[in-house]
């Protein structure tokens, strides 16, 4: 079994004292474990999601933890571009500076259905509502700079459940092909990767790195589509445990390294990742950063076809 990669604790320990860091679906699973390492490092961390309540429920669990904490919650439902616009119209009134982006949320197997805008879910949720999102903040992470984005993409970019990750151009929102749920996650971890690849070379000399995340195979409430959450988090977790599933806690890790450790600003654009399930022996342990098997990852000019057509779909 591969070792689970660890941020060394020195970078867990640097003081974020004046940093401002947004994280999107903060108020679970890895999201929640980041930003609370985040406030408790001093930063102020704004937590985009889209149940206010749970957000709330998160902010008061990390300041019984951390009564210094610094949380604000923000409405924010990916699905919808209407409220990634009011997101960041808000967050823009209030803060004078971003210091770093985790595009985090995320859902997985989604069943056949659309976004507020009409595009496939998880193509919608997972990479358009953060392009959007990204794109109008790129101003203020510029002005911020050094500043990071961390968007998370999976190993299941590679191949999701034997279904290879592929951008459809012909048919991004499977409207000429039958919806599998597994090919859909697949294309969207794909474009998240490819998104931060574009946004590394373009951003080269900005002070801003980008960078995709696979985090590992983590207990949360992502499988919920697939099996309920309880089955996976209590019943079977003694058995996918063995198999490779982590923590929380662990799933954080190269979250936390890609945002904060100085080293990464080497690799603008890259994909860093925890042991993962990939079509490569050589690969399913990981690395900070790692190239990925899969070729469909390495084409620059679909990174920039998936900038075009997605700026188009998001009416920039
Ligand atoms: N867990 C894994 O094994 C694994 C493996 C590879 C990659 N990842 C990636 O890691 C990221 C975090 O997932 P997780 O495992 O921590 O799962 P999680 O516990 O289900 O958290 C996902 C978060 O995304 C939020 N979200 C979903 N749809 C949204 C929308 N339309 N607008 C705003 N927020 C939305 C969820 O909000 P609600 O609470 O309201 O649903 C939740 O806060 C995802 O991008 C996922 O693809 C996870």
């Amino acid at each position: 079994m591969p070792q689970t990669l660890i941020c060394p604790e020195h970078i867990l320990k640097t003081n974020l004292k004046d940093k401002t860091y947004i994280v999107t679906g903060g108020n679970s699973g890895i999201g929640y474990v980041t930003a609370e390492q985040l406030a408790k490092q001093g930063a102020k961390v704004i937590i985009g999601c889209r149940r206010i309540s749970e957000g709330e429920k998160a902010r008061l669990s990390i300041l019984k933890a951390f009564p210094s904490a610094i949380i604000e919650i923000i409405n924010l439902d990916l699905s919808d571009l209407n409220s990634v616009r009011n997101f960041v119209k808000e967050f823009l009134s209030n803060q004078k500076e971003l210091h770093g982006l985790v595009n985090n949320a995320g859902v997985m197997y989604s069943p056949e259905g659309k976004t507020k805008d009409g595009f496939e879910t998880q193509f919608g949720t997972n990479h358009l509502g953060h392009f959007l999102l990204t794109e109008l903040l790129l101003p203020i992470l510029k002005q911020s700079a050094p500043s990071r984005i961390v968007i998370l993409s999976s190993c299941f970019h590679d191949k999701a459940q034997g279904r290879e990750g592929r951008i459809h151009f012909d048919d991004l929102n499977f409207e000429r092909r039958k919806y599998d749920g597994w090919e859909a996650y697949a294309q969207s971890k794909l474009a998240n990767l490819l998104y931060a690849k574009h946004l590394g070379k373009k951003l080269s000399s900005s002070g801003v790195t980008a960078v995709s995340v696979h985090p590992g195979w983590v207990k949360t409430n992502l499988i919920r589509n697939f099996m309920p959450s309880w089955v996976q988090n209590i019943v079977l977790k003694p058995v996918f445990k063995l198999a490779g599933m982590i923590e929380p806690w662990e799933g954080a890790q190269t979250t936390l390294y890609s945002l904060l450790a100085p080293e990464v600003e080497q690799h603008n654009g890259a994909y860093f990742s925890q042991k993962g399930i990939y079509r490569t022996k050589d690969a399913t342990k990981g690395g900070w950063p790692l190239h990925s098997p899969n070729p469909n990852a390495h084409d620059e000019e679909t990174a920039k076809r998936l900038d075009e057509v997605s700026r188009a779909l998001v009416g920039l």
